[in-house]
């Protein structure tokens, strides 16, 4: 695997790859990035991830400073993943000036729930993103489904901009009792790991309800923040949402259940398309 740490390093390394396929991560890499890239392989020519904790999608009370940075095992899983190259630049390599020019992405969208919670964090997503499009110049790039929302902004974004990028959704990753696997989990406790997964089983919950034909989504979501607040949990949304751009479904449309809450001092999300 070749490691370039300069956008000048990788764009020579990539001179000759017609269909580079990619995989933007800030590492820490677990089971799900690793499936991510294992899915990108076959997609192009060459398989490129990147690993840049990026500043501009925290908030200052976030945790930027703390994020778990874990290179040396980064690299090997990615190695062993098959990647070919690894874009891995500090913050001077892709932001030596400050980045006062930033992609908005559409407020419709990236105003509400994760933006709503996290103001300004699709801006800080779609400016890196669209820079490490730049750098990286793929033809194909591969997302977890796992941020919801972030996919939707980011192919909002490419259809937008009319970037020849094909966008592709991976399947969220899940622990074997159903947690979906995220970097953030290694902040719990053993005991808040046990009780993780109850967000994903809120999610289940409501898909429960919806497939039994209930058809109040306030009623529905209502009861999942209670099952969680009374779980010691502090839920920041549980909804029921129309699949094509997040806001509320009329009756029929494809729905998706989203949630995010905080156990103890770490926030997790999770998804669940529901198929009625
Ligand atoms: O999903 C992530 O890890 C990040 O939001 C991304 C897409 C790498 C941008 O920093």
């Amino acid at each position: 695997m070749y490691i370039a740490h300069t956008i000048a390093d990788l764009r020579a390394h990539l001179a000759t790859a017609r269909r580079p396929a990619f995989v933007p991560t800030m590492g820490n890499l677990h089971e799900g990035h690793i499936a991510l890239v294992r899915q990108a392989r076959p997609l192009g020519d060459a398989t490129v991830a990147s690993i840049f904790v990026n500043r501009l999608q925290f908030l200052p009370h976030e945790d930027f400073d703390t994020y778990p940075r874990t290179w040396d095992s980064d690299c090997e899983k990615l190695r062993a993943a098959g990647c070919d190259v690894l874009f891995a630049p500090d913050e001077q390599a892709l932001y030596p000036e400050p980045q006062t020019c930033k992609v908005h992405p559409d407020p419709a969208l990236a105003d509400i729930l994760e933006g709503h919670f996290r103001p300004g964090f699709f801006i800080g997503v779609c400016t890196v993103v669209m820079k490490l499009f730049q750098c990286v110049q793929p033809r194909v790039a591969v997302f977890g489904k796992k941020d919801y929302q972030q996919l939707m902004a980011i192919r909002h974004m490419v259809r937008q901009f009319a970037l020849p990028i094909e966008i592709v959704g991976g399947e969220t990753f899940r622990a074997d009792d159903g947690l979906a696997l995220s970097s953030r989990n290694g902040y719990l406790s053993e005991a808040e790991s046990a009780e993780a997964v109850q967000l994903s089983m809120a999610l289940q919950a409501m898909a429960t309800a919806l497939r039994s034909g209930e058809r109040d989504l306030a009623a529905i979501e209502a009861r999942a923040m209670q099952s969680l607040r009374a779980r010691g949990w502090q839920p920041d949304y549980l909804v029921l949402r129309r699949r094509a751009d997040l806001l509320t479904p009329s009756p029929g449309e494809p729905i998706v259940a989203l949630g995010a809450a905080r156990l103890g001092s770490t926030r997790l999300i999770d998804n669940l398309e529901i198929d009625t």
